[in-house]
């Protein structure tokens, strides 16, 4: 399995109905990240938990690329779902959150297994490599079912040409 990190989350403005129609699809950042999701098989999203629910710009993301024009890009798409947090719970409201939203977008999200990395500081090294055996586990067992996931439900993502 190839994983292309998206590192740009930063550049995509606040969501705005006037500036989708700057050009077709919106403004640069968002237009990139939608032709990157396009071409990805799948997408993992991987989050922190901000009070209780997950971080403002990831829901800014999702209400960018649920958009219908050009393309509805999450519709379909096979999606997972893993975080960390420093806290005990390992971003289970977060994830529950993001889960709920992707609903709406007709996102085909893994149901399991889940992953909610908690005391997160104590399971990286200080480059932010995960150092922790059993969560190491998890993450591969996560990594293995997506790749099982991407396998059942495309063919029946819309225009697959399944029946
Ligand atoms: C505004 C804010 C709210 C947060 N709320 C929660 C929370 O409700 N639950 C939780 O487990 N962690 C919470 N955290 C901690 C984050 O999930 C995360 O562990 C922390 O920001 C460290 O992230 P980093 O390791 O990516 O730097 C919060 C952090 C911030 C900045």
């Amino acid at each position: 399995m190839a994983i292309s990190v998206y590192h740009d989350l930063a550049s995509i403005p606040l969501f705005d109905e006037d500036l989708e129609h700057v050009a077709e699809g919106g403004p640069d950042p968002v237009r990139r990240l939608r032709q990157e999701m396009d071409a990805a098989d799948a997408v993992l999203i991987s989050t922190p938990e901000y009070n209780q629910s997950m971080p403002g710009v990831l829901k800014n993301m999702i209400d960018w690329m649920s958009r219908a024009a050009p393309n509805e890009v999450l519709q379909g798409k096979p999606v997972a779902l893993i975080g960390a947090s420093s806290g005990r719970w390992g971003t289970r409201l977060a994830q529950q959150a993001t889960r709920h939203t992707l609903i709406a977008t007709e996102a085909l999200v893994m149901p399991s297994p889940m992953l909610f990395v908690a005391n997160a500081p104590d399971l990286f090294d200080e480059t932010g490599r995960l150092r922790d055996g059993p969560t190491k586990v998890s993450l591969q067992a996560v990594l293995d079912s997506l790749a099982n996931w991407i396998d059942l439900v495309t063919p029946l993502r819309p225009g697959s040409g399944a029946s």
